[in-house]
């Protein structure tokens, strides 16, 4: 498939999974909006189809709840066959919360990333009307993230936490096996998982991860999704190293686009000061020369060898040594992620090495596009351009071998999970030299 075909198919998925007002990361498994899916479609419709990518933020701001937390699911036409449903998340009628259902989580942050490349791209042709896109959602954008570095960092720390493995995006990672088993099933809610209807049971999260999922949202739900009695109360609070990361760099793109606007990014420096001096102090192991989560629950961090730590270079927060550590001692370590003999695309989503591999299972091995795509966008920065090339290049061959999936057995190329999945579409549109 040569890329004028590819980027033709890329466009007619993501056409396929357009309801006018969001794009469906994929048609029938995830019918509703996504925060992070949201932003990453952006991003690749960027170059073609600028209203459309921005109509696509103007629905994920619309969900904002009135504390600023921009939710991680959006339901703007209401409920589906989609499980959990609106009603399991119980956010309705609440006064902090949002004016449609949503979820009562949050997603990694790519948003302000995903308005400052639309803003790029308008400038070139209507600065006033590129100027009037920020003036409607920088705000937005700004109280989201001052949501996340006080609500969701109480005391200051310069980090994040997040309180459900959802919130990372990374829903199944191995990163969250450990904090999860310390947790007593006693209060799973009643609920019917629907997952299982259109992807194979080895390809989804097992059963009692499962139940861990679903009463973590019981218990948020009794506290009323109140942000304070959530962090003080959560099972699971934890510095996610990568949700970090992206925060990092999208508060880079924030305080450029607040200076855009003639305004001050003093409040936003400050974050990125306080974020970089605890990504130093708390999240380096100079052991294992990786940057790991912390578990603020067990006080401890979580050293699981993951591609979360590798993609930590998209927020520019390693000195240069670290990112030559990162790259030289695990990126291409044919024993954890170099493609090479019995791997012949990269990156999988743990270390191959790592006893909770599995090279078919959500999260825990396959590779994602996305995660590719944050990788090589860090690679690039830390003037490995060759790396990141070889990245993109065995990415979208990739795509040209099993389509638009939405991750893949990197053993051999099999498409696993959804298919037709949107980011997968999006970010090759971006990847694609432009037509
Ligand atoms: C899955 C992924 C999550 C994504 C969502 C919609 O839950 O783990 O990252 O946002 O699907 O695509």
């Amino acid at each position: 498939m040569n890329d004028a075909t590819l980027r033709q198919a890329a466009i007619e998925v993501l056409r396929g999974n357009d309801t006018g007002a969001f794009i469906k990361p994929a048609f029938d498994q995830y019918p509703h909006q996504w925060n992070w899916d949201a932003a990453l479609v952006a991003i690749g419709l960027a170059a073609v189809d600028l209203p459309r990518a921005k109509q696509e933020v103007r629905t994920l701001i619309s969900g904002q709840w009135r504390d600023g937390m921009i939710p991680h699911i959006l339901y703007p036409s209401g409920a589906s066959e989609y499980f959990p449903s609106p009603e399991f998340w119980g956010t309705a009628g609440l006064a902090h919360g949002p004016d449609f259902p949503t979820s009562g989580l949050t997603q990694p942050p790519v948003l302000a990333t995903a308005i400052r490349t639309l803003y790029m791209r308008e400038l070139e042709v209507d600065g006033a009307s590129a100027r009037a896109f920020l003036e409607e959602t920088v705000p937005a954008v700004a109280a989201w993230h001052r949501w996340l570095l006080t609500s969701r960092d109480p005391t200051g720390s310069g980090l994040a936490s997040i309180v459900h493995p959802w919130e990372s995006g990374m829903d199944n990672s191995s990163r969250w096996a450990a904090a999860l088993e310390r947790i007593p099933l006693d209060r799973v809610p009643a609920f019917e998982r629907r997952d299982l209807r259109h992807v194979g049971e080895d390809e989804r999260p097992v059963e009692s991860d499962y139940r861990h999922f679903m009463q973590l949202i019981a218990i948020y739900r009794d506290l009323g999704w109140d942000a304070a009695a959530t962090v003080s109360r959560a099972p699971f609070v934890v510095q996610d190293v990568f949700f970090n990361a992206v925060l990092v760099r999208a508060n880079h793109d924030l305080a450029y686009l607040v200076r855009e606007l003639g305004q001050s990014a003093h409040e936003i420096d400050g974050w990125l000061e306080r974020a970089g001096r605890a990504f130093q102090e708390r999240l380096w192991s100079e052991d294992d020369g990786l940057f790991y989560d912390f578990d603020a629950r067990a006080g401890a961090p979580i050293r699981e060898n993951t591609s979360a730590s590798l993609a930590v270079l998209y927020g520019g927060v390693a000195d240069a040594r670290q990112a030559r550590r990162i790259v030289h001692e695990h990126l291409l370590n044919p024993d954890e992620y170099a493609v090479g003999a019995g791997a012949r695309y990269g990156v999988p989503t743990t270390a191959r090495n790592n006893p909770r591999h599995e090279p078919r299972r959500y999260w825990r091995g396959p590779v994602w596009i996305n995660m590719n795509w944050f990788l090589a966008r860090g690679l690039r920065d830390y003037g490995f351009g060759d790396l990141a090339d070889a990245v993109v290049r065995d990415t979208l061959d990739l795509i040209r071998t099993a389509g638009f999936s939405e991750y893949f057995d990197g053993r051999d190329g099999t498409p696993l999970g959804a298919q037709r999945f949107s980011w997968s579409a999006a970010l090759t549109l971006e990847a694609l030299p432009e037509a």
